[in-house]
């Protein structure tokens, strides 16, 4: 049998205004919008070919057979794509993740964005980039937005639209020219305790400041947009880290608690705010992990990660980078 092997490439993301809770676990729908930042650094390259006579779908993530919750979710994801494109064929997928795998560094958003763009292209579904997303977010929610390149905004949607699904989807910021870096402080690269889809239901199902933080998130996008329009970086860098913060503080209060934070990651933070004590622009932003990300302007980027070497010995320049693109179809 000779197989036709299509290859996709995405990049992580990370959320300026966070994407936390879901209000329909099924459709991944969320209860807020989100805007992040499409990084340049750590892409996921995924291959899958077509196999007639398999009976199961085979799954090999950085050399090794996924098992567990991590095949389950890929498997579900394939036979959405099998049922949209009225198709049976089981398939051989093969990813390659360069950023530490559950590490907060989103990896299931290049990961399943490049499936999705793959699996598309090989079970013969035509999409547009609107499509692409709406597909990769019933894989991981944060996949919607790699789909794009740069800055990118995540629609939550309208849970009364007649079809919710078609009304949740990512799309482009272009209304700015806002140049930006992530600097990257990787604390912790193993796997995380809770997983966000875990994590996420108990915030949403017993936190007391869950709602007051989806509030907050529809009106910090508002005034992040404007911020983007108007480069204005403090502004930007400001509006992320409360946002960023606000999340963390509705997890920690729920019960049981969440904490992502480790005392490593408190003192990132710490040495973020006595960087800007002392006039340099830099803005921190969290996710579901120990690490964090340090927002700045791009021509500030190399000085940023230079003080924080002074805490931590790993640190990650990234700036924007961008969407998830067809490495190659072969036959
Ligand atoms: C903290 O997209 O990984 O990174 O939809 O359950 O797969 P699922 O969650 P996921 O959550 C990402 C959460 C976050 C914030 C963000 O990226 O917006």
């Amino acid at each position: 049998m000779t197989a036709r092997e299509t290859v996709a490439v995405a990049h992580p993301n990370i959320a300026l205004i966070k994407y936390w809770g879901k209000r329909d676990e099924h459709l991944v729908l969320p209860f807020n919008d989100s805007l992040s930042l499409t990084l340049d650094v750590f892409p996921t390259t995924t291959r899958i070919r077509l196999d007639p006579d398999a009976t199961v779908d085979q799954f090999v993530i950085d050399g090794r057979a996924a098992r567990g919750e991590v095949l389950h979710r890929a498997t579900e994801f394939l036979a959405l794509v099998r049922e949209r494109a009225a198709r049976q064929e089981r398939a051989v997928v093969d990813t390659r993740n360069t950023v530490p795998l559950g590490a907060g560094l989103a990896s299931s958003a290049s990961g399943f964005a490049a499936l999705a763009m793959a699996a598309a292209q090989a079970y013969g579904l035509s999409l547009s980039a609107t499509q692409l997303s709406r597909l990769a977010r019933r894989g991981s929610g944060s996949a919607a937005r790699s789909v794009f390149g740069g800055f990118v905004l995540w629609h939550a949607g309208d849970p009364d639209a007649p079809d919710p699904d078609l009304s949740s989807y990512a799309e482009a910021v272009t209304d700015t020219r806002l140049d930006t870096a992530l600097v990257a402080v990787v604390l912790d690269a193993g796997p995380k305790a809770v997983s966000s889809r875990e994590a996420m239901r108990c915030t949403v199902a017993t936190s007391p400041l869950y709602q007051g933080w989806v509030t907050d998130s529809r009106a910090d996008l508002v005034r992040m947009r404007t911020a983007l329009r108007n480069g204005d970086m403090a502004c930007v860098g400001e509006i992320a880290e409360r946002n960023a913060l606000g999340m963390h503080r509705a997890m920690e209060a729920a019960w049981p608690a969440v904490r992502y934070r480790s005392p490593a990651s408190h003192t990132v933070l710490h040495h973020v705010r006595r960087l800007r004590k002392e006039g340099v622009g830099a803005w921190a932003t969290m996710d579901a992990g120990p690490n964090v990300k340090v927002l700045c302007a791009s021509a500030d980027a190399e000085q940023v990660a230079e003080r924080m070497r002074e805490v931590t010995a790993r640190v990650v320049v990234a700036r924007s980078g961008p969407g998830a693109r067809l490495a190659a179809v072969t036959s």
